[in-house]
């Protein structure tokens, strides 16, 4: 049931329902409570509640980080969060913050810096292509985006390691499946309920890397 309405009349339609969803989610209000930088903390503690993907000697790397949701209620969890976004982050305990695309080589220099010899013991991904909402494009960028995080991963991961990543329900790529199950032990498919039950988004949580090369 809606608590607050919204009756500002200098906004549009579509503000003024963002914003009405906005006070009214639990989520947010919840978050705002503990202080969260954005609601979707929530997303990621369910998701490690279930699949306990981090522990306390983990380095983990968090990709699309900022506002730093993800990146504050994990640093506390393990050894270390090298976090990466396009946007600035402000700082937080025990996480390394790099500016730039995860694409580029000169990100992966510095987390190769960052990490010395060690490697990574789970990628976590909340990135998501821009939409233009047609279905078939947008299923087609955000499978892209996860072959890319899965290449990119390929490199820094650690045998045994996790991996949670963004996607979309629907057709997914066969074929990307297959790569994922032949590079993982496990492969599963999440849907947390912080995420919005009308949006389309749902994780694909991979475990035990088996595959060392880069
Ligand atoms: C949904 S937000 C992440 C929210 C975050 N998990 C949190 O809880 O605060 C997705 C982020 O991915 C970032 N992003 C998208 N593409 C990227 C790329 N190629 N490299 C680095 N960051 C990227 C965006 O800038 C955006 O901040």
């Amino acid at each position: 049931m809606l608590k607050q309405r919204v009756k500002n009349k200098k906004l549009t339609q579509s503000s003024k329902k963002w914003l009405q969803r906005q006070l009214n989610d639990e989520y947010v209000i919840q978050a705002r409570k503990k202080g969260y930088r954005s609601r979707a903390s929530f997303k990621i503690i369910e998701i490690q509640q279930k699949f306990k993907i981090i522990s306390k000697n983990s380095i983990v790397l968090d990709l699309g980080s900022s506002p730093g949701g993800w990146s504050q209620v994990i640093a506390p969890l393990c050894k270390r969060v090298i976090a990466v976004d396009l946007l600035d982050m402000q700082p937080l305990t025990n996480v390394d913050f790099i500016k730039g695309d995860f694409q580029s080589s000169e990100v992966l220099d510095e987390i190769r810096r960052y990490l010395h010899t060690d490697k990574v013991d789970a990628i976590i991904s909340d990135m998501a292509p821009n939409t233009c909402g047609i279905q078939k494009v947008d299923h087609l960028r955000i499978l892209n985006l996860l072959e890319e995080v899965f290449d990119f991963a390929k490199k820094v991961l650690a045998p045994g390691a996790s991996m949670v990543t963004k996607t979309f329900q629907g057709n997914g790529s066969d074929l990307l499946l297959r790569q994922l199950r032949n590079s993982f032990k496990t492969v599963s498919n999440f849907k947390p309920n912080a995420s919005r039950k009308q949006s389309v988004e749902i994780y694909v949580v991979c475990q035990g890397f088996r595959n060392v090369t880069a």
